[in-house]
């Protein structure tokens, strides 16, 4: 399963890279905002800074909400390095569009996947990934690994290419069981990452061996 770090903040994403696990980066326009880059050329050099950090696919997500937008932004983005996937929501243009890049060779993320049928139409339209938001379903208390489950059927049955990568996650339970699903890839805030580190008998274990290397002299 592929690791990929949920955010536009350049410390956490070095962390997370200095770690040796990372495959990618998602990012999206509320967690562009939250890092206060500004303007289309702010967000331009942004990506360039994150792909020079990560050698993987870096998702960057089109503003815009009609065909011939995303098409002329997505161009633009995925001109800024050969590893940007262009990020597309679920709608009809959004539908459209995964095609467009996909007949190109253009690798794509259809976001914001809150159904099976959702999660269908971007395959048939070729993208190369499919974000399913697992903890915003759970927020409407709604079993967001269910879906993750159906998608895993789906494409399955049909062998399509495209990926599921696991986003909304919101702890390590989350990422435990999108593997144990068989989810392609996971993205991940850094804390639910690195909460799959923690076990009070690790700690209790290597303070005994600590205490008892000092004895070896
Ligand atoms: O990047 C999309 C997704 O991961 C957003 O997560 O926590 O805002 O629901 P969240």
């Amino acid at each position: 399963m592929k690791f990929f770090i949920d955010t536009a903040n350049l410390e956490q994403i070095k962390e997370a890279q200095d770690l040796g696990i990372l495959d990618g980066v998602t990012t999206n326009p509320s967690l562009m905002a939250k890092e206060g880059i500004n303007g289309a050329e702010a967000i331009k050099q942004h990506y360039k800074t994150i792909c020079e950090i990560v050698d993987g696919d870096i998702s960057a997500e089109v503003l815009s909400t009609t065909y011939e937008e995303m098409i002329k932004e997505g161009e633009e983005l995925a001109a800024i390095h050969p590893n940007i996937v262009v990020k597309i929501p679920m709608i009809k243009d959004g539908v459209k569009a995964l095609k467009y890049f996909s007949d190109k060779g253009i690798k794509t993320n259809c976001t914001l996947i809150f159904s099976a049928g959702q999660a269908l139409l971007a395959a048939k339209a070729g993208a190369t990934y499919v974000s399913p938001f697992l903890g915003r379903l759970d927020d409407i208390s709604t079993d967001g690994l269910n879906l993750i489950e159906e998608i895993r059927t789906i494409y399955n049955n049909y062998m399509y290419d495209t990926e599921i990568l696991a986003a909304s996650i919101r702890s390590p339970m989350h990422i435990i069981n999108c593997a144990k699903i068989g989810a392609d890839v996971i993205t991940s805030p850094l804390p639910s990452i690195l909460a799959l580190l923690k076990h009070p008998l690790t700690d209790l274990g290597l303070a005994q061996f600590v205490a008892d290397a000092k004895k070896l002299g």
